[in-house]
């Protein structure tokens, strides 16, 4: 019998200090950032074990069925300047994809695309966005969101997701139980949320180019709100984790940065 959600007692210092915890939602993300609006403390933490209205990035929904996955949100109160809040995404990612390497067989490769997608075998299993709400130029705070696919099993997909996502037990071959798996998961991204705020955010860029696998890649870079599309070969990710993309008819020396959009990874030439 599948432990539930009700049981979560992360082993964390200030994640999840104040824990909700629901059947069913709408958003976590929505919740959370009600809550934010009330003054709840920074690193309140709210799951659900499903959700009606889940969001993604870029104005996206997000698959969220029943008994299967985690999807939780945090509330933060960073007291850094907006330009640095996107830093806990990477913190995030990083964070979701040592705790997915822990709990697979080696012979599943776990790996980063950027900005946050977690992916496992090339298929994504997690995703992660960070809504934020600003005063003028300071950051009131900000809904670090996270949908982990755990025990979905491949025809519980719906069939336009079936080549593109996966989930842990499908990749791994076993049921992981989900509350020791958010537990650990929760120990990890406390960890690294902690090197953030203590301004260590190079400790989580060498975490993150361990798992980031797309130097060398032919991508193009665009999406809902994002002004120019940028096309090229992937360089590496820079000291704040914005992309460097070399185009194909640029100089020797050009590279843009990029920091926001959706990646498409280009088979042919560019
Ligand atoms: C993406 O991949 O586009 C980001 C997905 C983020 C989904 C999580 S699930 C928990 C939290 N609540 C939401 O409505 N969205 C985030």
């Amino acid at each position: 019998m599948d432990r539930t959600l009700f049981e979560l007692a992360p082993e964390t210092r200030w994640l999840g200090a104040r824990l909700e915890v629901f059947d069913e939602i709408d958003s976590t993300n929505l919740f959370a950032e009600r809550l934010g609006h009330e003054g709840a403390p920074d690193g309140t933490l709210v799951f659900a074990d499903r959700q009606t209205a889940g969001r993604g990035r870029l104005g996206r929904s997000f698959f969220s069925p029943g008994g299967r996955s985690l999807y939780f949100s945090v509330l933060l109160r960073p007291a850094m300047p907006p330009e640095q809040v996107p830093r806990h995404v990477f913190a995030a990612a990083v964070a979701v994809a040592e705790t997915a390497r822990a709990n697979l067989p080696e012979r599943c490769a776990v790996e980063i695309k950027w900005p946050n997608d977690v992916l496992i075998d090339g298929r994504k299993t997690s995703g992660i966005n960070l809504p934020a709400h600003f005063e003028g130029n300071r950051v009131v705070f900000a809904v670090l969101g996270i949908g982990v696919n755990v025990n979905l099993a491949r025809d519980e997909l719906p069939e336009e997701l079936r080549e593109i996502a996966t989930s842990l037990r499908n990749a791994g071959g076993k049921s992981l139980d989900r509350v020791a798996f958010a537990e650990e998961l929760l120990v990890q991204l406390e960890a690294r949320l902690d090197q953030v705020r203590a301004g260590a955010f190079a400790a989580v860029l060498d975490a993150y180019r361990n798992s980031f696998r797309m130097a060398g890649a032919k991508v193009r870079i665009g999406g809902p709100g994002v002004a120019r599309e940028v096309i090229g070969t992937v360089l590496g990710v820079d000291e704040e984790g914005a992309l460097l993309v070399k185009p194909p008819n640029g100089g020797a020396d050009s590279v843009e940065r990029v920091l926001a959009g959706d990646v498409t990874i280009l088979r042919g030439p560019v």
